[in-house]
């Protein structure tokens, strides 16, 4: 494969790293993490080779939704830093070889915004139409609340102007208006802006709320698509190999229209949130099946697209997609009490402290993970295991601080611990357990294991950029997948049971003038005239193969498992 030449699709295979200036490293002592704060940890992304960081929201904000409610689109934060310092967050990151994409969230700004504060002033506001109006709530209200823990109606009554306003999130979330083409034009100077200050793209966030028609007004109302279209097009016009990273949790055949045309002129990438959520299904019976059959299901996507895969992202662990029984399965393996689970859909704990601390599991669902065909996103914290703080509210469970060293606030911050407001877990996953120097000096730690997966996947683009196929492994537990590109095939195989197996695929094409070369350690195997090979597959157990002559393959055949 010529790298090369595709490098302008550079997120095809990238790696994703997703961060809250906030929560990441505090620079100036003052107990909240800021810009200058992870300039000094760029270093740490770098030697595990990532290749993208995903900023979480760092704009000014009352921060009633952890930095998802906006006051001013084109500032940082005075939190976080000064635009100064953002500027130099950009510039260290560039030295590194390492692209910087961020939040947008234009479905809504905070009701402190000057734009709200204006369009609630008057019914005669220039900005009243930035916003959406209704004499009274539309009848289907209160369907589709998204968080129904604080909210029961989408319509918030404005005592001066007598007029109800749409908040798909929170009542402090007005929803902008963006059939209103004076917002349309002010959403494309809001990318203009930071792309100029260097970021290459954007995760946008809430995507199917912020084209969704909420008025049946009676007019014949512009397809809702071409809104996604024009926000590509005048990116690329800027930056032709910038990203639309979109955050769509639909099922595949509503969710595949984002891409657009059979080009991809929408979105560049959406999170596969339907794999994921299987993924946990098939870990929480140790049976591949439900994952199996999430790829085999997923659309291809189209050509200038790619799918963007995740285990854990900043939210609830959401689990919206499984039917109500599946859902059940999925709380009662990993989170049982009352208090991991979250709007009865998710769950607010992260991957470790669902797998018991099970390392080798851990290890496992990982190597799946960079293997799975698409993008992976990382959480911060999550090349270490951290866990969660069940003590903090709702989603925020999974965002505590990361924890850098054993020592006072995990290396997070100087201050004084009462200054660090969000306090981090405590026992076998605090700082003391969990943390990057102790791992970055053992060779068997999480951090090691993520790092080499990294390499091992920027080694094969075949998993990002290959056609894959679903393998029969003739064992339930046992998932296996090839992906071909370019006349390259490389095979992974992960089983999700804690006992020994052995597996036999058949690899249609193939026949004993080839073997398979064990990727993550020493080895390889015979593939016999008919195509078939055979192996064992230890207690979650994860195989990565290349396929090649025998003689460009490793002598020893010696069984590693
Ligand atoms: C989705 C984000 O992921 C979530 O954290 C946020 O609360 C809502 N959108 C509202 O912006």
């Amino acid at each position: 494969m010529r790298l090369s030449m595709t490098s302008d699709l550079w997120w095809k295979n990238a790696v994703v790293y997703c961060l809250d200036i906030e929560t990441f490293a505090d620079g100036n002592g003052d107990g909240i993490g800021d810009f200058r704060g992870a300039i000094q940890r760029i270093d740490h992304l770098d030697r595990m080779g990532v290749t993208c960081i995903w900023l979480m929201p760092f704009f000014p904000t009352p921060d009633k939704d952890d930095g998802y409610d906006i006051t001013d689109f084109y500032n940082v934060d005075p939190r976080l830093g000064t635009l100064g310092d953002f500027v130099e967050f950009m510039r260290v990151a560039r030295d590194r070889g390492i692209r910087v994409i961020a939040d947008l969230v234009v479905n809504h700004t905070s009701d402190q915004h000057p734009w709200f504060k204006e369009a609630r002033s008057s019914r005669d506001s220039r900005y009243r139409d930035w916003y959406i109006w209704s004499d009274k709530p539309e009848p289907d209200d209160p369907k589709g609340v998204v968080f129904p823990d604080k909210e029961d109606s989408l319509w918030e009554y404005d005592e001066k102007t007598e007029q109800y306003y749409y908040h798909r999130f929170y009542r402090f979330q007005p929803d902008l208006n963006t059939a209103n083409p004076e917002v349309q034009d002010e959403i494309s100077r809001i990318l203009g802006f930071w792309m100029e200050l260097g970021l290459s793209g954007f995760r946008v966030d809430a995507v199917p709320f912020l084209i969704e028609q909420v008025t049946d007004s009676g007019d014949d109302l512009p397809d809702p698509h071409e809104f996604f279209a024009c926000l590509r097009a005048f990116l690329s016009r800027r930056d032709g190999s910038a990203i639309l990273l979109g955050e769509v949790n639909l099922p595949y055949p509503d969710l595949v229209k984002y891409f657009g045309n059979d080009l991809g002129d929408e979105l560049t990438m959406c999170f596969d949130f339907i794999s994921m959520q299987r993924t946990y299904l098939s870990l929480a019976r140790e049976d591949a099946r439900p994952l199996a059959a999430a790829l085999r299901e997923r659309p291809n996507p189209p050509r200038d697209s790619q799918w963007a895969t995740f285990m854990r992202n900043h939210d609830e662990l959401t689990l919206d997609k499984l039917s109500d029984s599946e859902r059940e399965e999925v709380f009662a393996a990993f989170g049982p009490d009352k208090d991991m689970q979250v709007f009865g859909r998710g769950l607010r704990r992260r991957l470790p402290t669902m797998l018991g601390g099970d390392l080798e599991r851990i290890k496992m669902v990982y190597s799946l993970l960079f293997s799975l065909p698409g993008t992976p996103v990382l959480f911060y914290g999550e090349e270490i295991g951290m866990g969660e703080n069940l003590e903090i509210e709702g989603r925020l469970a999974v965002r505590t601080p990361m924890q850098w060293t054993p020592h006072r606030n995990g290396g997070f911050s100087d201050a004084d611990p009462s200054k660090v407001s969000i306090p981090m877990p405590k026992g076998d996953f605090g700082p003391e357990k969990v943390n990057v120097s102790a791992q970055e000096r053992d060779p068997d730690s999480l951090l090691a294991w993520i790092t080499r997966l990294i390499r091992h996947y920027r080694d094969c683009p075949e998993f990002a950029w290959g056609k894959y196929t679903v393998l029969d492994t003739g064992v339930d537990a046992v998932f296996a997948h090839r992906a071909d590109c370019d006349g390259e095939t490389v095979v992974a195989v992960h089983n999700l049971g804690d006992a020994e197996t052995e597996v036999e695929l058949t690899l249609e094409g193939f026949d004993s003038s080839k073997v398979l070369t064990d990727l993550l350690v020493d080895g390889r195997i015979e593939i016999d005239d008919s195509g078939r090979v055979g192996f064992p597959m230890g207690r979650y157990g994860c195989r990565w193969f290349r396929a090649s002559a025998p003689e460009t393959a490793p002598a020893d055949s010696a069984d590693p498992s």
